[in-house]
């Protein structure tokens, strides 16, 4: 990744991120820093930047010319996000910071004096950006803030093989205590459960202390913990067809948009002391075989968005709440099919671009056990399995992007980008850039036999598990299973559940989970992607 940083000290932030972790990532390759002199750009006898504001005030301002050459220096005119560090901007974030992270390229404007003049902002500033409710003397110290946290997302940088994509800090809640040697110091003990070696009463405990340090210190905080936590408990209550929201929320990926659980409606009507009429009730059954609530969630790393209403008419309400930047839609009910393709002129313009990838049935992994990716030969709660040959679970390891080119041979023939009935959907460069960009996340696996990769699963974005697919020579051996097992697994030692949106008509995949423990949602869901191909 590369950050291009439009400053007028550009040793300030050459200094400032010479060293340490950072330092070790632009000299190991992994990052460049591009730090931009704005005055290389002047037009003026002495490199002059700044001028009196029109209609007076205090101070000078940047004017327009030099920040928009060196813009078009850095950017030749390409369109690269670029970020105006201001006190006005949006709060910076981790969810930010992994948005950040996702591009190729950054670039990060610097302001001092009073500003910038607003004519260059309108034409380059894709994001305006705050690092806290307070005005510093330039946008330097804030720049080199964002790049230290988006850095570090990027795999490699911190060199200890967690990936950003599970990792979990926003959950909402701020770190437990921790303790190190010695067992007692100034007469105060380590707590004696950590000293116990019990993982889960540790986690436990963890766990408590994270929640009771986030109530007493960011009182802000635990109440958006508590409102998520209610939420998830109030779309558990059907757990299977909302399951991709649930988690998305647990993970601590998804914010919430828009939430109506109806009830406000049931409080007017029992305040104005009104009955229940006919047309009420049968909305209300329409309600509950529809689902719970209209929610709209959206996972803005992955620009995921995530829709679920009560009624056809609240669909419509809900569905207008999607981002302008969500790249993918899923939609829990099929009347989003009307809302899609008939929608009022308004919004046409900016919902056109969504085409139907297909209908998905999510099935879950509910059970707590892991699943033994060895020699599967049964399972508790299942019938047995007949598996032919046991599979070592060394032979599974996480791809890196060094793995692409074995990647790229057997899933050549991956049908990944085929589905909704047979139509093609995606072509082969988006396939093949949509699993690049997975392998580069770190949440691609795959299964080696005889030193080849025999077969791969992974994380989609959104979090579900699927692009399991087994290489042809090393079919019917339980390779898929085995693959499916450890990445299960994985995501039940985070405390998630596992979960994938099978195809509807993809019977295999749909049968090979069943076999593992997992259960179907009653209803399917509708994905659809911004800018698919036309078929
Ligand atoms: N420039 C000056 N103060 C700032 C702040 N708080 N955040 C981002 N940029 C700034």
């Amino acid at each position: 990744m590369k950050f291009h940083i439009l400053t007028l000290f550009p040793e300030m932030i050459r200094n400032g991120l010479q060293l340490s972790v950072i330092g070790k990532a632009v000299e190991n390759n992994i990052i460049a820093i591009d730090a931009v002199d704005i005055r290389d750009y002047s037009m003026e006898k002495h490199r002059k930047v700044d001028d009196y504001p029109y209609g007076g005030g205090a101070g000078m301002l940047m004017q327009a010319q030099p920040v928009y050459h060196a813009h078009q220096a850095v950017t030749g005119g390409r369109k690269v996000r670029t970020i105006y560090v201001t006190p006005q901007g949006m709060p910076f974030t981790q969810t930010k910071a992994e948005e950040f992270a996702a591009e190729e390229e950054l670039v990060l404007l610097c302001g001092h004096y009073e500003g910038i003049d607003e004519r260059v902002l309108e034409e380059i500033v894709t994001d305006y950006i705050s690092i806290g409710d307070y005005v510093l003397t330039g946008g330097e110290l804030p720049a080199m803030v964002m790049v230290d946290a988006i850095a570090r997302l990027i795999p490699g940088v911190l060199g200890n093989g967690i990936s950003s994509e599970e990792e979990s800090f926003h959950n909402d809640l701020l770190e437990y205590p921790q303790y190190s040697r010695p067992e007692v110091w100034h007469k105060k003990r380590v707590p004696e459960v950590l000293l116990s070696g019990n993982h889960s009463k540790v986690a436990a405990w963890r766990l408590e202390q994270s929640i009771l340090r986030t109530a007493d210190r960011r009182p802000d905080l635990y109440a958006r913990y508590q409102a998520r936590k209610c939420l998830i408990s109030q779309l558990s209550r059907e757990k299977r067809n909302h399951i991709h929201m649930i988690e998305s929320l647990a993970r601590g990926r998804a914010e919430v948009l828009y939430m109506d659980d109806g009830m406000e409606a049931d409080r007017e009507e029992a305040g104005n002391g009104k009955t229940v009429n006919e047309t009420n009730v049968s909305e209300t059954n329409d309600a509950e075989s529809m689902g719970s609530m209209d929610v709209v969630l959206y996972d803005s790393r992955d620009r995921i968005c995530m829709i679920s209403a009560r009624t056809a008419a609240s669909g419509d309400k809900v569905a207008r709440c999607v981002p302008e930047s969500a790249e993918y839609v899923v939609a829990s009910h099929e009347f989003f099919d009307i809302f899609f393709n008939g929608m009022s002129e308004e919004f046409q313009g900016n919902r056109k671009n969504y085409q139907l990838c297909g209908r998905y049935i999510p099935m879950l992994y509910t059970c707590k056990a892991a699943l033994s990716v060895k020699w599967k030969k049964s399972i508790p709660w299942k019938k047995s399995i007949p598996w032919k040959n046991s599979i070592p679970w060394e032979s599974i390891r996480s791809l890196s992007e060094a793995d692409w080119s074995l990647l790229e041979r057997i899933t050549a023939e991956f049908d990944y980008g085929i589905c909704c009935n047979g139509k093609k959907i995606r072509t082969e460069e988006q396939v093949r850039d949509y699993l690049q960009e997975r392998l580069k996340a770190g949440v691609m696996y795959g299964i080696f036999a005889e030193e080849n990769l025999a077969g791969v699963i992974g994380m989609h974005k959104g979090g579900s598990v699927g692009m399991l697919y087994v290489d042809l020579p090393y079919r019917r051996q339980g390779f898929a299973a085995s693959l499916t097992a450890y990445l299960v697994n994985r995501m039940l030692e985070k405390g998630w559940t596992p979960y994938a949106c099978v195809p509807a008509d993809n019977m295999a995949a749909g049968n090979l989970l069943d076999k593992l423990g997992f259960y179907k949602a009653a209803k399917e869901v509708s994905i659809y992607q911004r800018e698919a191909v036309q078929p």
